[in-house]
């Protein structure tokens, strides 16, 4: 897909979403027939990023969420961007996520364990090492200082970034992290 093209769909911001998701799937070497959980679906930029680089994803946001963020129209733009059929859609919290066990080869939030609430983080880790296969890579993607402070240019309200590492005690986890262009990314991998 032309980058030009995915560009004027996706709108500007779209180039350093999509280098940032590249950057950690550059760590990750995840093989080709791999299948990504992108928990919080919100505009789908990681979703159709991940679709763009030829990853297939199933991703997920809870149905009762009448956030700004939430039941955003991004299908139609999969559809012209030509990666609708990598992409599949299903509601679910991500405290208690309808999938089996070992479902998934990767989990992947973007911009999203800031928005869930903090009593449920804890539980929210649970469930992503639940259905992740063995030894699979948890990446959360947090936003930088500069981000914030744009993303607060058009919702003030917006919460602050959240630590992952907060809420692994227990798990027995490795942590890398990243520094992207626009956030900041920790990947998880259970080594218990
Ligand atoms: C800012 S959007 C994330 C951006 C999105 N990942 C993207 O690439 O465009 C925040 C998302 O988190 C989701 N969310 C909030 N609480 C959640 C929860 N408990 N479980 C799953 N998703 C949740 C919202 O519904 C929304 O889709």
């Amino acid at each position: 897909m032309n980058g030009d093209i995915s560009l004027e769909i996706m709108g500007p911001i779209f180039t350093a979403v999509s280098g940032d998701v590249s950057l950690a799937l550059k760590v990750l070497e995840l093989k080709p027939e791999a299948i990504v959980l992108d928990v919080g679906t919100g505009a789908a930029q990681c979703a159709l990023s991940l679709a763009l680089q030829g990853v297939d994803v199933v991703t997920g946001e809870p149905a009762t969420d009448t956030s700004i963020y939430a039941g955003k129209d991004w299908y139609d733009k999969a559809k012209r961007l030509g990666v609708a059929e990598r992409i599949t859609f299903q509601p679910f919290a991500a405290h208690d996520m309808p999938f089996p066990e070992r479902s998934f080869d990767a989990v992947f939030f973007f911009g999203v364990l800031h928005h869930i609430d903090e009593v449920q983080r804890q539980a929210v880790f649970h469930e992503a090492f639940r259905v992740i296969k063995p030894g699979g890579p948890m990446v959360f993607f947090e936003p930088k200082a500069k981000t914030l402070e744009v993303v607060r240019r058009s919702d003030p309200g917006h919460p602050d970034a959240a630590n992952p590492e907060e809420y692994t005690q227990g798990f027995g986890t490795r942590v890398d992290k990243i520094t992207g262009q626009m956030m900041h990314i920790s990947i998880f991998r259970n080594i218990a």
